[in-house]
């Protein structure tokens, strides 16, 4: 079966990417969130973003207008019985990933593929929640989704090969670069960036460096695009420390503890980029 409509649950920073380049490919794309409020953010969201690609020259208006064509927002999670991928972008945890996957196995076509944007939590786990486990797969997406190229396609032992070479050709399709790799927690990407990001908070909170050193250190001594307390920030710190937390009951190693102080600014409500305070100051102007 050919993919050819798409679901996305979720229409926060990760979901709302995900709707964008699934519908900017072409592909007629349904996104559902939980409230008028929520669907209509994250829609706006992608909006702001389609704006920006014109004022940028990346697009035209008449690229940003089929865009929006392809897209269909919904509070009413039935609207993606059809769909030949639901992908699911919701919190990263797992009772709410697992009464989200039970619903969609009662909606969805018998032929259609399930999919999570899960960073930390194990797909195997994942499909022992649906009647068809070898037609659920993995599909982690990077911030921001409409400009990293990588998608990680994440197989099980039960996936079938006939789910993987669909869904690889849809992630393709959308212009995305595909890395295939097996269901161990954190995949590739977590799992060597992760414990550098807490390493980078260690070293902060252990007086080593001042936040713009730490970021410049590894922004011009190593080139990567921003250094890792800016792309905690980014990244979100909440999103950050839950996937530490996971990966540390995983692992029981102590590289991928959250560190006091990370678990300190969650409690305070400082989440980074999205919640306008993290090591950055969002509220105003974003850092550069
Ligand atoms: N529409 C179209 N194109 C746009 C755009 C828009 N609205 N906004 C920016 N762009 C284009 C720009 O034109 C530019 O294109 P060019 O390279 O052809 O000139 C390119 O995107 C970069 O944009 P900017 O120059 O405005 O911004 P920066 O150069 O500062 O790059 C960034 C921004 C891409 C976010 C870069 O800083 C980066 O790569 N940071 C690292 C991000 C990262 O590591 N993400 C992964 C996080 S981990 C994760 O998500 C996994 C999770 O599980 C934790």
């Amino acid at each position: 079966m050919a993919i050819h409509r798409i679901g996305v649950v979720g229409c926060g920073l990760m979901g709302s990417g995900i709707a964008q380049v699934s519908a900017q490919a072409g592909f007629p794309t349904v996104v559902r969130e939980v409230s008028p409020n929520a669907l209509e953010k994250g829609l706006g969201a992608i909006r702001r973003f389609l704006d920006g690609g014109i004022e940028k020259g990346k697009l035209t208006a008449a690229d940003a207008d089929r865009t929006l064509a392809h897209l269909q927002g919904t509070t009413d999670l039935k609207a993606l019985g059809d769909c030949d991928l639901v992908i699911e972008a919701i919190v990263e945890n797992l009772p709410a990933k697992q009464d989200l996957l039970a619903s969609l196995d009662a909606i969805v076509k018998p032929g259609a593929v399930l999919a999570s944007n899960t960073s930390s939590l194990s797909i195997t786990q994942l499909a022992t929640f649906v009647r068809r486990p070898e037609r659920l797969i993995g599909l982690h997406f990077f911030n921001p989704v409409p400009l990293m190229k990588l998608v990680e396609l994440v197989r099980t032992v039960r996936t079938d090969d006939t789910v993987v070479a669909e869904v690889d050709a849809w992630c393709r399709a959308i212009g995305k670069t595909v890395v295939t790799c097996g269901d161990s927690t954190g995949f590739v990407v977590n799992r060597l960036l992760v414990p550098y990001m807490l390493d980078a908070i260690r070293a902060y909170e252990q007086g080593l460096a001042g936040r713009d050193d730490i970021d410049a250190a590894m922004k011009l001594g190593c080139g990567h695009p921003m250094g890792p307390l800016l792309l905690a920030d980014y990244v979100g710190l909440d999103t950050t420390f839950y996937i530490a937390e996971i990966m540390f009951d995983e692992f029981k190693e102590p590289r991928f503890a959250a560190p006091p102080l990370l678990r300190r600014m969650v409690m305070a409500g400082w989440h980074g980029r999205k919640s306008g305070r993290g090591f950055y100051d969002w509220s105003t102007t974003p850092p550069s």
